[in-house]
C-alpha cells in the first residue's frame, strides 16, 4: 500500500501518512505557465495499492483536474488498485436537476473519476448518500458523527442539549448525532429565495433555554448558519454550537462567523483553512486524520469499515 497526496490539503495527507507510518509517494506536481497541470511519479508503484488523497475544494476545477491526472498517471504506471480518497467531494450539491436544463455535476464528476481509472472512492459526509449510486465501484462514505459526539460529551457540559438540523436535508445526519447524545431534535424550515440566499421560515421543536447543537455537512457563505443561529436565539436558545464537516468558508464567511452570535464553530480539516481562520477565536478545528487513516488501513487489510461507526 502506498499513499500519494495531491496539492489541495498536504497538511492532512502528511498526518494520515504519519498515522499509517508511511512516506508520501515522491511526486512532481507542477503548473505550466498557462495553468495546465503536469504530473510525474518519481518512484516505482507497479503492483501497489495506491491511495490518492485530494479534496476537490476551491479551486475546485484545478484540484479535480489534478486528481484525474494523478489517477491517470498511476494507471499508466501499473498500480494494482487506485483509491481516490476525497475528504471533501466538491460538486456534490449538484446531485439532481433542480430546474429544467441544468446539469447533474456530481454525476459528471463520478464519470470523470471512473474513466480516469479509479477503482474505489473514500470520502467523508457526502452531501447526499445517493451519490454513491453514481459510481459502479465501491464508495466508502465516512461519518464524522462519532468524532463530533465525543467532542460534545467531553467539552459541552449542558444537561439540556438539543440537536438542530439547519434544513430538511440534514435531518438524518442530525438525528444520528442526537441519538448518540441522547438529546432532543429540532428542525429548521429553511428556504432559498435565490441561489446563495437562505431564509428561516420556522423552527420545529422547543429550543427555549437549551444548548443547541447545529450540525451540517457544509458551511459555504455562512448564510444558512448565521440565520439559523439568529432564529434559535430569538426563540430563546441559551447558546448555539455549530459542527460542520466541510468548511468551504467562501468570501466573508469567516468574518461573518466571528461577529455572529455563535458560541463556537467546530469544523474539520477536510479542507485546509489555516490561513482563513487565523486569529478567529470562534472557530476550532477537529482533525479527521485518524478517521481517514483507520479507514484506509481497514480497506487495505480487507477489514470492515462500517465497524468504525458502531
Ligand atoms: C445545503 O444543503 C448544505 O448542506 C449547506 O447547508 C449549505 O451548502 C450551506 O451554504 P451557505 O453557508 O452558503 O448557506
Amino acid at each position: 500500500m502506498k499513499i500519494l497526496s495531491g496539492t489541495s490539503n498536504l497538511k492532512l495527507s502528511k498526518n494520515i501518512a504519519k498515522n499509517l507510518k508511511l512516506k508520501l509517494i515522491n511526486t512532481n506536481i507542477r503548473r505550466f505557465a498557462d495553468g495546465e497541470i503536469y504530473i510525474e511519479i518519481n518512484e516505482n508503484i507497479r503492483g501497489n495499492s495506491v491511495f490518492v488523497i485530494q479534496s476537490t475544494s476551491n479551486p475546485a476545477n484545478d484540484n479535480l483536474m489534478e486528481l484525474l491526472l494523478v489517477i491517470d498517471a498511476l494507471k499508466r504506471s501499473s498500480a494494482k488498485t487506485i483509491t481516490a480518497v476525497i475528504p471533501y467531494f466538491g460538486y456534490a450539491r449538484q446531485d439532481r436537476k433542480v430546474a429544467p436544463r441544468t446539469s447533474i455535476s456530481a454525476k459528471v464528476v463520478a464519470n470523470l473519476l471512473t474513466n480516469a481509472g479509479a477503482n474505489r472512492i473514500v470520502t467523508v459526509d457526502l452531501h447526499a448518500g445517493q451519490i454513491q449510486g453514481f459510481f459502479d465501484m465501491p464508495v466508502d462514505n465516512l461519518f464524522t458523527t462519532p468524532l463530533f459526539s465525543k467532542f460534545i460529551k467531553r467539552k459541552i457540559s449542558s444537561k439540556r442539549l438539543i440537536c438542530v438540523s439547519p434544513d430538511m436535508g440534514g435531518v438524518a445526519r442530525t438525528r444520528a448525532l442526537a441519538t448518540r447524545l441522547k438529546a432532543d431534535l429540532a428542525i429548521i424550515d429553511k428556504r432559498r429565495p435565490a441561489p446563495g440566499k437562505s431564509q428561516v421560515m420556522n423552527i420545529i421543536g422547543d429550543v427555549e433555554n437549551k444548548t443547541c447543537i447545529i450540525v451540517d455537512d457544509i458551511i459555504d457563505s455562512g448564510g444558512t448558519i448565521v440565520n439559523a443561529v439568529d432564529a434559535l436565539k430569538k426563540k430563546g436558545a441559551k447558546e448555539v454550537f455549530v459542527f460542520i464537516t466541510h468548511a468551504v468558508l467562501s468570501g466573508e464567511a469567516a468574518k461573518k462567523i466571528k461577529s455572529s452570535k455563535i458560541k463556537k464553530l467546530i469544523i474539520t480539516d477536510s479542507i485546509d483553512n489555516s490561513n482563513k481562520i487565523k486569529n478567529n477565536n470562534k472557530i476550532e478545528v477537529l482533525s479527521i486524520a485518524s478517521l481517514m487513516s483507520e479507514a484506509i488501513k481497514r480497506i487495505a487489510n480487507s477489514n470492515s469499515v462500517s465497524d468504525l461507526f458502531n
